[in-house]
């Protein structure tokens, strides 16, 4: 069966507690990542965390994951990071990308994103929900 999950955190999620709680909810990445995996639990499935800062180290856990879904929230990194797509490209998986704010309200150089286009889904605005219906989806995407 298939269910392991890895969410790729991108630059700045080390801080996460400590950036606009009006946009990303005040809730420090231990903290995030406590929600997301009762989330995991209660739907069946596996998940494991990447976080760094540097965008040559996110494209290496791309290249060296071993699991069967993704879920991305690259930060910063989505809106021009060329060389992430690419990655995300090579490992051939379904990915979803998750984003705390709601990207494509906000500045315009935030509604862009270079990786949207191979991902099966984006899910924004909804804070750490957000990462939930993303497993949703990957469920239902690796049920198939
Ligand atoms: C973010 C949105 C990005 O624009 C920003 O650079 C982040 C967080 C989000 O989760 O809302 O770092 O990806």
């Amino acid at each position: 069966m298939k269910n392991r999950i890895e969410v790729l955190h991108g630059v700045n999620f080390d801080v996460l507690g400590r950036r606009p709680a009006a946009h990303y909810g005040g809730l420090t990445l231990e903290q995030l990542e406590v929600k997301v995996k009762r989330f995991a639990d209660e739907l069946g499935l596996v998940v494991t965390f990447t976080q760094t800062n540097h965008e040559g180290e996110y494209c290496e856990a791309l290249h060296q994951t071993t699991a069967d879904g993704l879920i991305l929230n690259p930060g910063a990194w989505t809106h021009y990071s060329w060389a992430i797509r690419d990655a995300l490209e090579v490992t051939a998986l379904p990915a979803v990308e998750v984003h705390l704010s709601a990207v494509d309200e906000r500045e315009e150089w935030r509604r862009v994103s270079v990786v949207r286009d191979v991902c099966i889904g984006n899910v924004q605005g909804k804070g750490v929900d957000g990462y939930r219906e993303a497993l949703e989806l990957l469920k239902e995407k690796l049920g198939e």
